[in-house]
């Protein structure tokens, strides 16, 4: 694998080109987004797509993101390009949010996992615009993990786990946002948030002057599947557990349940425990927790921590996308 570092700022075209290259020809590039370090390949060309769902090792009914160049360029691989999303691009493209709209027949089905619709987004990032311009291409990228496990905010964080997987890494630093983009279906007759980010609701229905719906009309009333029905995803090596905020009774018995394992703990107002190896005080601010997030479970998973007790975020509009982060990661497996 080749890792090259490119300042994020002013990327250098030999270093573009070469990744660009690797594009043109079928390869896998590892490359950072404002969000998450995604793994990259021609979304046009079938055999490219195979191979970044073989590196992830993602299930093929799995669709991936295709990430543009520019609004035009999102436009030409829509079959309808409804108002709602031309009103949402122009508010947010570049940037976190990615929409579903129903897909242009030159969009491979290996891309969609099959779907008549496809998943589209301009990031906010000079590396990931400079690499699809220089390759002439759009380009399907998923998070730069291994399915289900933790995403990369850092150019270390892919090379650990995927490195022997891929020809090329861009590093280009830690990425802004830190948790992955907002996905908006625009597809159909109602708006719905399929994934929520930083980039929250009550702005998604500002910019749309009407509500937006969730997936299931049954959505958070459907029963918890048993332990080990849960798909785990966006976790960590560690097993994670969350506490309503400030619930110090729960955090503590779970503290010594876990005696003889290695414990940390990720809080924002409640006091440390002694039982406790490591606390880590987390940002009281959504945004800068979810640039944080990511990062700071990797940094415990490399120091070989078994347990991560978390201090619950408020449930409100501008937290769900790190509460959805924190609930999945916290799943048990
Ligand atoms: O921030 C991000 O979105 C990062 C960076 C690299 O851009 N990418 C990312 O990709 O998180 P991935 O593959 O890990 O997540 C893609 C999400 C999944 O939840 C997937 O189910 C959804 O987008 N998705 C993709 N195509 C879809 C479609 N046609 N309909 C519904 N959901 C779709
Ligand atoms: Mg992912």
């Amino acid at each position: 694998m080749i890792r090259l570092h490119i300042d994020p700022g002013r990327p250098d075209s030999a270093a573009i080109e070469e990744a660009a290259r690797v594009i043109r020809t079928g390869g896998v590039v590892a490359f950072p987004t404002e969000t998450v370090y995604g793994l990259g390949a021609n979304a046009l060309d079938p055999a490219a797509i195979g191979r970044v769902y073989a590196a992830k090792g993602r299930p093929a009914y799995n669709p991936l993101i295709v990430h543009c160049a520019s609004r035009a360029e999102a436009r030409q691989l829509s079959r309808e390009w409804p108002d709602a999303a031309e009103r949402l691009a122009r508010k947010y493209w570049p940037g976190p949010l990615t929409l579903v709209v129903q897909k242009h027949e030159i969009v491979p089905g290996e891309v969609t996992a099959g779907l008549p619709t496809v998943a589209l987004r301009v990031p906010d990032h000079p590396v990931a615009l400079a690499l699809m311009r220089a390759s002439g291409t759009p380009i399907a990228a998923p998070s730069a993990n291994p399915y289900s496990e933790l995403s990369p905010t850092r150019a270390d964080h892919v090379i650990k786990t995927l490195g022997d997987r891929i020809d090329l890494i861009l590093d280009g630093g830690p990425t802004q946002v830190g948790i992955e983009s907002t996905v908006v279906d625009v597809s159909g007759p109602e708006p719905l948030l399929l994934r929520p980010g930083t980039i929250d609701r009550t702005e998604i229905e500002a910019v749309l002057g009407r509500p937006v719906g969730s997936p299931t009309a049954f959505a958070g009333e459907v029963p918890r599947p048993a332990p080990g029905m849960v798909t785990r995803h966006y976790s960590p090596r560690a097993e994670v557990q969350l506490f309503p905020s400030q619930d110090t009774t729960a955090f503590l018995a779970a503290a010594r349940e876990r005696s003889g394992r290695r414990v940390a703990a990720l809080l924002l107002q409640a006091s440390p425990l002694a039982e406790v190896e490591q606390t880590i005080r987390m940002p009281t601010d959504a945004a800068a927790y979810a640039h944080q997030l990511y990062a700071t479970l990797h940094q415990l998973d490399d120091e070989g921590y078994d347990v991560v007790l978390v201090e619950s975020p408020p449930a409100t509009p501008d937290w769900a996308g790190v509460l959805d982060r924190l609930r999945r990661a916290a799943a048990f497996a």
